[in-house]
Parts: C-alpha cells; sequence; structure tokens
C-alpha cells in the first residue's frame, strides 16, 4: 500500500490517510477500527467527546500491531479548561497507551485568556512526553497565530471542516506558510457524493466518488480521516491513497466549492 505522511516539525511522520471514529460506539467503534487497522490504516482520530476511546484503544491492542505504527489522535474537549493534564491522563487510560501522537484541543475556547492558559497546558504536555505532537482544531488562521504569538509555539496540526464545497485555497496556501499541517474532517459530507462532477470523475478513474474525494485531499497534502461502519468502504476508502488525479480533475472539484451547492463554504466556522 502506498504510503503518504506529513513530517510535522517534531519530526513525528502522520499519515495523511486516516480513520475517522465520530458516532462509533461501543463494540461498533471495535469493529471498525479493528477492520480499519486489519485493512491497513495507520491514522486513527478519536476524541474525549465521542465516547469511545475505551474502543478504540481495546481494537488498538487486540490488532496486535505495534503500538508505534499507529498514529493515534485524541481531543480535549474545551468545556473543562484547568483541567488538561487529568484529561489526558484519563485520555491515555482508556485507549490503554502511554502517548498519543497527537492531542488536539477540540475547539477555541470564547475566553481569551483561557483559551491561551489550555494552549499552555497542550505544550506542557508534549513537553512531559504524554503527547508526540499537540495542535487544534477548527481555530481560523487568526486563532492560530493568536496562539503562537503568545507562546512561541506554532500548532502542528489544525483539523478543520474541509471539503470540496469548502475548497478555499487561502486555508491550503495559510496553513502551509505556517508549517502548520491543514487536517480536513468531514470530508465526504459536501458537496455530496452523489454530485455528477464526482460521480464522472470516479468513472474515468474506474474509482468511488468517496475515493475521488479522498484523493483530492492528498493531492494538496491535506490529511483526511473519512468515516464509514462498513467494512467494505472502509477498505475501499483506503484504496484511495493508489489513486492520482489529472490537474483537470483536481480543477473540476475545486470549482465546487464556486457553485450554488457550495454555499456551505460561508458557513465554515473557522473562515480564513
Ligand atoms: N474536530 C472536529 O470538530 C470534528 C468534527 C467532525 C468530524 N471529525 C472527525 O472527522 C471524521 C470524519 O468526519 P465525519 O465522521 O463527520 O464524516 P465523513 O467521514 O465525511 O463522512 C462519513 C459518512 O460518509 C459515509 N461513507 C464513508 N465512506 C463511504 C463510501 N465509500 N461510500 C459512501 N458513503 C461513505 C459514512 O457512512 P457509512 O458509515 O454508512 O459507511 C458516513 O455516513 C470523524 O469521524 C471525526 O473523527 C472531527
Amino acid at each position: 500500500m502506498e504510503e503518504r505522511t506529513a513530517t510535522l516539525p517534531g519530526g513525528t511522520a502522520m499519515p495523511l490517510l486516516g480513520f475517522g471514529t465520530w458516532r462509533l460506539k461501543g463494540d461498533d467503534a471495535y469493529r471498525a477500527v479493528l477492520h480499519t487497522l486489519e485493512a491497513g490504516y495507520r491514522h486513527l482520530d478519536t476524541a474525549q467527546l465521542y465516547g469511545n476511546e475505551e474502543s478504540v484503544g481495546r481494537a488498538l491492542a487486540d490488532s496486535g500491531i505495534s503500538r508505534q505504527e499507529v498514529f493515534l489522535t485524541t481531543k480535549f474537549a474545551q468545556h473543562h479548561p484547568g483541567k488538561e493534564h487529568a484529561t489526558l491522563s484519563r485520555s491515555l487510560e482508556r485507549l490503554g497507551v502511554e502517548q498519543v501522537d497527537l492531542w488536539l484541543m477540540h475547539y477555541p475556547l470564547k475566553d481569551p485568556g483561557e483559551h491561551l492558559a489550555v494552549w499552555d497546558a497542550f505544550l506542557d504536555a508534549a513537553e512531559e512526553g504524554m503527547a508526540t505532537a499537540v495542535g487544534v482544531s477548527n481555530h481560523s488562521l487568526a486563532q492560530l497565530d493568536t496562539l503562537t504569538e503568545a507562546t512561541g509555539q506554532m500548532p502542528q496540526v489544525n483539523q478543520i471542516r474541509f471539503n470540496p464545497a469548502l475548497y478555499d485555497p487561502r486555508l491550503v496556501t495559510g496553513h502551509r506558510a505556517r508549517n502548520t499541517v491543514l487536517e480536513g474532517h468531514s470530508p465526504l459530507r459536501k458537496p455530496g457524493l452523489d454530485h455528477p462532477v464526482l460521480t464522472e470523475i470516479a468513472e474515468t478513474h474506474n474509482a468511488t466518488s468517496a475515493q475521488v474525494v479522498i484523493a483530492w485531499h492528498l493531492a494538496y497534502q491535506v490529511a483526511v480521516i473519512p468515516r464509514s461502519a462498513h467494512p467494505e468502504r472502509i477498505s475501499s476508502n483506503l484504496h484511495a491513497a493508489r489513486l492520482h488525479l489529472a490537474p483537470a480533475d483536481i480543477a473540476r472539484i475545486d470549482a465546487l466549492s464556486r457553485q450554488p451547492s457550495g454555499t456551505a463554504r460561508t458557513r465554515n466556522r473557522q473562515g480564513a
């Protein structure tokens, strides 16, 4: 399997194609993650808020795959400022690991002082070795800059909603300029996998629309974490890493953000 990775500023290799676990619970989460690892994924995305860290950790342990081979992300629910260390300790316990590869602040906090204090605690957690890399989620470029200006430490990853309907080249270049990996969540939601542009491109490559969307993210070096509860889709989404789109395909997909179905872009809470 072809592997595509981003190298985080600290040197950690992050596979660009991972598996998202939101809404997968209990044994469903366990089975999906186990299949994911058997299929060849080496990047898992969970969160304290998903309520499935224990199932993800159990599947990781039962897979027999060595911990070092799997890039593991969890996120801190922003409602608990001041309890970062204890919260991460509990996440590690549920996941059954000594550290995560990436710990993300799930959302920015409204209070600027609290927001900075949480980021400071994240930097401490990285120093203590509880997280190899630290980053944020659902942050604008301006919010990234605020954290960096205050601490001198740029978030290594920003996980934001990103898909063809939300494509904004300023987001791609803005993250690149800051050396922050842009990770897209909810990649398959908009403009819909039945959109004719996606189905046409898929047909020319003998692929699925989901594979086309995932390959489009990878073409931009944007990390992408599609979720599915179905083994055949989990496997087929991974095979998108073998699909190379032509520049003309990429341009057609980019243009979807400028069509009426792309009006969701104005609702992208991260903005540019
Ligand atoms: N940081 C944040 O605030 C945030 C927010 C949202 C999500 N996330 C992360 O991003 C991950 C992905 O986003 P998401 O879960 O919102 O949605 P998504 O991955 O964009 O889409 C998931 C949906 O697509 C369907 N699907 C998957 N593969 C398919 C295929 N090959 N063909 C047809 N349908 C397919 C799934 O249905 P089936 O299960 O029926 O296959 C599911 O309904 C999450 O799981 C989570 O880890 C983070």
